[in-house]
């Protein structure tokens, strides 16, 4: 999806006395556009939250696809449209593929899958039944899972743009033993997208990875923005500080969200759920005040003693 084609929000906003404030609300600021980030070296943006899509997909096995496809409109709803996602195994992407051909998901979305495969074949074929299965000529991002037979893989990606099979190349990490094989490898290739694990728990990111990946004009995705879950078992039912509320935060969904999304390397942050509640709490994120430097700060320091 790029800046140029017409979603059904530009369309619900072209008509007269209709406008944005006709789209579902995100709470308070209903009638604001859910914020959007530049993909560096383009004309495109994306909107700064998006769906991790492992747990909906995975849980199709037994729930049938009506959550994945509840918790994607909830996401185009507010405003939002990345979905990343990675192939598992054919009754699960196939029925992945058919939601997101419904004709209310199909052109909203901007599709984010993986090759996690070694050998040159095996990752192309992997790919080929991805395209087939998702029922989609072209994918929007490919990406190398966890730097998976690098060297191979990224010559794969680049042929398969060279065949128009995708639009941008990325490669991922979700762990900071990989940081450093990361940084060598954008010292010498250029990804368009690279996806790390960043949260006000695990901030280690800030150190090297953002300032690299901002130098060298590379999009940034976000995972793991709560620890896969494991920040919330740890603040219990402590309660969410007064001063949140200076930067309109009420949950510590959005705590993490609001810390993450300032750091200006950042283009999107894939929050995972299969709770369309939970999807609208946290595309509620993007909106609003976010916090400044000395709140960033206290934010970790509280963070720091929990
Ligand atoms: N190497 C890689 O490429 C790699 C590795 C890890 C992750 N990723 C990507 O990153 C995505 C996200 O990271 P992650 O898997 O670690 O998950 P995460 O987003 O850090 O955490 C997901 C967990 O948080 C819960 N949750 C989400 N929103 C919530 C809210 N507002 N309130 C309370 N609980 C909430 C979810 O449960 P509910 O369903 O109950 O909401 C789920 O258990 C993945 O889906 C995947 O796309 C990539």
């Amino acid at each position: 999806m790029t800046d140029s084609t017409l979603t059904r929000r530009d369309v619900l906003a072209a008509i007269p006395g209709l406008g944005l404030a006709a789209l579902p609300a995100s709470g308070a600021f209903a009638q604001e556009e859910m914020p959007r980030r530049r993909i560096p070296g383009t004309d495109e943006s994306l909107p700064v939250i998006g769906l991790g899509s492992s747990k909906p997909v995975t849980q199709i096995a037994e729930r049938g696809p009506e959550p994945l496809a509840n918790v994607l409109r909830t996401l185009v709803d507010n405003g939002g449209s990345v979905v990343d996602t990675w192939p598992r195994n054919p009754d699960n992407d196939a029925a992945f593929g058919e939601v997101i051909s419904r004709p209310e998901l199909r052109d909203e979305l901007f599709i984010a899958s993986k090759i996690d495969r070694s050998g040159r074949e095996e990752g192309a074929r992997q790919f080929r039944d991805t395209l087939r299965l998702y029922r989609r000529d072209a994918i929007d991002l490919l990406q190398v899972f966890s730097l998976t037979d690098l060297d191979t893989q990224w010559k794969n990606l680049q042929d398969f743009r060279e065949q128009g099979t995708v639009r941008y190349l990325g490669v991922t990490v979700a762990t900071k033993d990989l940081y450093e094989p990361l940084a060598r490898f954008v010292e010498k290739e250029k990804p368009d997208f690279v996806q790390v694990n960043y949260s006000i728990s695990e901030r280690e990111a800030e150190e090297r990875m953002l300032p690299l990946m901002q130098d060298r004009g590379i999009a940034v995705i976000v995972n793991r923005p709560f620890m896969n879950g494991d920040l919330f078992a740890a603040l219990g039912d402590r309660p969410v500080p007064e001063w949140a509320a200076e930067f309109h935060c009420r949950t510590w969904a959005e705590f993490s969200l609001k810390y993450i999304l300032p750091h200006p390397a950042i283009t999107c942050v894939l929050t995972e759920t299969s709770n369309p509640a939970h999807m609208r709490e946290n595309a509620r994120a993007a909106f609003g005040r976010l916090p400044d430097a000395a709140q960033r700060r206290r934010m970790a320091e509280l963070i720091d003693t929990v």
